[in-house]
């Protein structure tokens, strides 16, 4: 197995899809190694392309008010991506980026971090790992068990940023997680 180290560098070198034309820096992840919570992003914004880190623009300030709500700190737990190269003027990842990039690294960094709650943020994070799910606003906040894992779907914080109603919404979900780490190894395969 890989450490995160290693995927770091393969990710920082990698030229497997065009987004790497467009990069200034590759946003690999960052955060504890070890934390049993893993925080799943779309992918790299203007601000994560110029430093290389996730989630540090206005949604990652809003990231971090979210985790204070549960008395936790960014370096707590680990923060990625579904891509790790910011597509171009922030469109979309398209598919074959999407599938690329996660094949190759995102799977590997679930794998070495081995977390107990997978939280996606926002509709292309949660359509990667739970592509059976319909709409985001009937499943946000409710934990779902497949292939031995448990994943989080929550609406991702820039919607917070656009739409100030979101937020209570944002914060209700996240402060369910102490609740569903207490209960997940109970919770049945199917939901
Ligand atoms: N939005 C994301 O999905 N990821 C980031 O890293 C920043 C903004």
């Amino acid at each position: 197995m890989q450490t995160l180290d290693e995927l770091a560098e393969h990710i920082r070198r990698c030229t497997l899809c065009p987004l790497h034309n467009g990069r200034t820096h590759a946003v690999p992840g960052e955060g504890n190694p070890k934390s049993e919570l893993m925080f799943i992003g779309e992918g790299p914004g203007k601000k994560e392309d110029e430093l290389g880190r996730p989630f540090v623009g206005a949604a990652g300030k809003f990231l971090e008010q979210l985790l204070a709500a549960i008395n936790l700190k960014r370096e707590d737990v680990f923060i990625t991506n579904v891509v790790k190269c910011r597509p171009p003027e922030n469109r979309d990842p398209e598919p074959q980026e999407v599938e690329t990039c996660t094949t190759h690294y995102l799977f590997a960094q679930i794998d070495a971090i081995n977390p107990r709650l997978i939280i996606t943020l926002g509709r292309h994070s949660m359509y990667r790992f739970l592509p059976d799910t319909f709409k985001i606003s009937e499943v946000h906040g409710k934990p779902f068990r497949r292939h031995g894992k448990v994943y989080l779907p929550l609406y991702h914080p820039a919607v917070a940023l656009y739409t100030g109603s979101m937020r209570s919404v944002l914060i209700a979900d996240m402060k369910k997680i102490p609740a569903i780490l207490k209960k997940i190894d109970s919770l049945p395969q199917a939901s």
